[in-house]
């Protein structure tokens, strides 16, 4: 209630004094929940400016202000994150895991963050809630309303609808989908049996429908299905949706709108406020070189941007190209604190230590001597 205040307590006009139960909130990119409410919760800065409660003040002495005003607080000091998180969520095949109870979850294959298929619903069953696996995972850094901040962008796979004169795209009825996967599974010969062309490319254990061959398939039997229920229409069209694109052929593939910080337009994106690390733990806290450096977890670290190609390949991007930066300008900043300010550093200090801690103070040697390339250029 420190950060989440509410009714007297809250200070923004639009919560402030309303006895109703309008608790500050953040605001969740995945979400519509009032969003007129948005940030009504203390700021960071609502405690850190003033040390409310003891809270340290948040100096950065010697960080350019600059990235106070594009990075999000949380984004340096949530470096990890350690929860129970799901990268992909699957509809689109019977997953074979073991241990799935109720059989119609059979439905979803969920990857964690590292891509990898995590049996969620087969643990769920046999340790109950008490069991909380948590992966800890370096968080995605996206643009949202104008800071960058940290992550997770949920990428889905489904079969959906286009009905005409309906926006958006249906989801085929779960309970529809597992009756004909369950069928087929237990008569794989006499019950759809095109859906056997279904398989596994890339050796993880699970299957994925990614061959213009399979998506063909099972968009046949999709339609077969619905059509003797009654529940397609002539006009309806089947389509396989990966990501923000669909295909009602497995090859000829149709974008779809989606908002910049998405990966699709039909699974969430949930952004990161709660546990902070301590400083130590900060980005920047070993230095510079944290973010500007050649193998930064930052600029350099992959980020899923597509899921299985005809292949079974996932597509992978180093997380600057997702923030639009540049490549030139990436490798400016790193050649920066990596190579040149340790020069500039050690060569002047062991000279004479007293001139350079006047005089050539390293951040202000560089910064006069470099093109300190602004981001903006490229
Ligand atoms: C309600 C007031 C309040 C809000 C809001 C708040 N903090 Fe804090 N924060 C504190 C207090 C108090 C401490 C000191 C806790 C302690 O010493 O045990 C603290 C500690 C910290 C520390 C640890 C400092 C250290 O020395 O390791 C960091 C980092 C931090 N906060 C960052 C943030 C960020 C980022 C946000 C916004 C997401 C935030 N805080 C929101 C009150 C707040
Ligand atoms: C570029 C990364 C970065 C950003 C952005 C950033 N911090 Fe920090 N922060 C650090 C690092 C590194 C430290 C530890 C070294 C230091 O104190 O400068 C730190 C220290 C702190 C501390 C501890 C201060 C102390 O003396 O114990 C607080 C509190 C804090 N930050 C809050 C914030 C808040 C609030 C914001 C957003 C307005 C923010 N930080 C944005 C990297 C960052
Ligand atoms: C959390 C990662 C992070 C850390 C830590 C960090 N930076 Fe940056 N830095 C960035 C980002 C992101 C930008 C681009 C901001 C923008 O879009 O304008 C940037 C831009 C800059 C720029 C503008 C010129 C350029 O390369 O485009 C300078 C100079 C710079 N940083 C210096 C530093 C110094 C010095 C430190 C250490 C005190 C530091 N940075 C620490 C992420 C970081």
């Amino acid at each position: 209630m420190d950060c989440h205040r509410a009714g007297s307590q809250a200070k923004d006009k639009r919560i402030a004094g309303l006895e109703k139960h309008e608790i500050g909130k953040g605001d969740d990119p995945g979400g519509f929940v009032r969003d007129d409410l948005d940030n009504t919760v203390r700021q960071c800065m609502d405690c850190h400016s003033g040390g409310i409660q003891g809270a340290p003040k948040a100096v950065h002495k010697g960080l350019p202000p600059r990235h106070l005003k594009k990075l999000a607080c949380q984004t340096c000091h949530i470096p990890y994150r350690e929860v129970k998180a799901a990268l992909i969520q699957d509809a689109t095949h019977f997953n074979p895991a073991p241990g799935i109870f109720p059989p119609p979850k059979r439905i979803w294959t969920f990857y964690g963050p590292d891509a990898r298929p995590w049996n969620y619903y087969g643990e769920l069953h046999r340790e109950g809630n008490k069991f909380q696996r948590v992966f800890t995972f370096v968080p995605v850094k996206v643009w949202y309303k104008g800071k960058i901040w940290p992550v997770n962008r949920v990428h889905s796979m489904w079969v959906g609808i286009i009905r005409p004169g309906v926006p958006g795209i249906d989801m085929v009825f779960m309970v529809d989908f597992f009756k004909l996967w369950k069928a087929h599974y237990d008569h794989p010969m006499t019950n759809f049996p095109a859906l056997s062309k279904i398989r596994d490319d890339n050796g993880d254990g699970v299957p994925e429908v990614n061959r213009p061959v399979e998506i063909k398939a099972l968009l046949g039997v999709v339609e077969k299905y619905l059509k003797s229920q009654g529940k397609l229409s002539k006009a309806d069209r089947l389509v396989l949706v990966k990501d923000a694109a669909y295909t009602e052929d497995g090859v000829h593939w149709k974008t779809l709108n989606k908002l910049p910080w998405e990966a699709t337009p039909y699974a969430s994106v949930f952004k990161f406020s709660h546990d902070i690390y301590p400083a130590d733990a900060a980005l920047g806290a070993k230095g510079c070189t944290d973010c500007h450096s050649y193998k930064s977890s930052f600029f350099m670290r992959p980020v899923l941007v597509d899921l299985w190609d005809a292949k079974g390949n996932l597509r992978y991007e180093p997380n600057f190209k997702l923030l639009g930066y540049s490549k030139l300008a990436v490798d400016a900043g790193a050649f920066r604190q990596e190579i040149l300010e340790p020069v500039l550093y050690y060569g002047f200090i062991f000279r004479n230590p007293n001139e350079w801690l006047v005089l050539w103070n390293p951040g202000l040697f560089a910064t006069l001597l470099l093109p300190v390339l602004p981001f903006g250029l490229f």
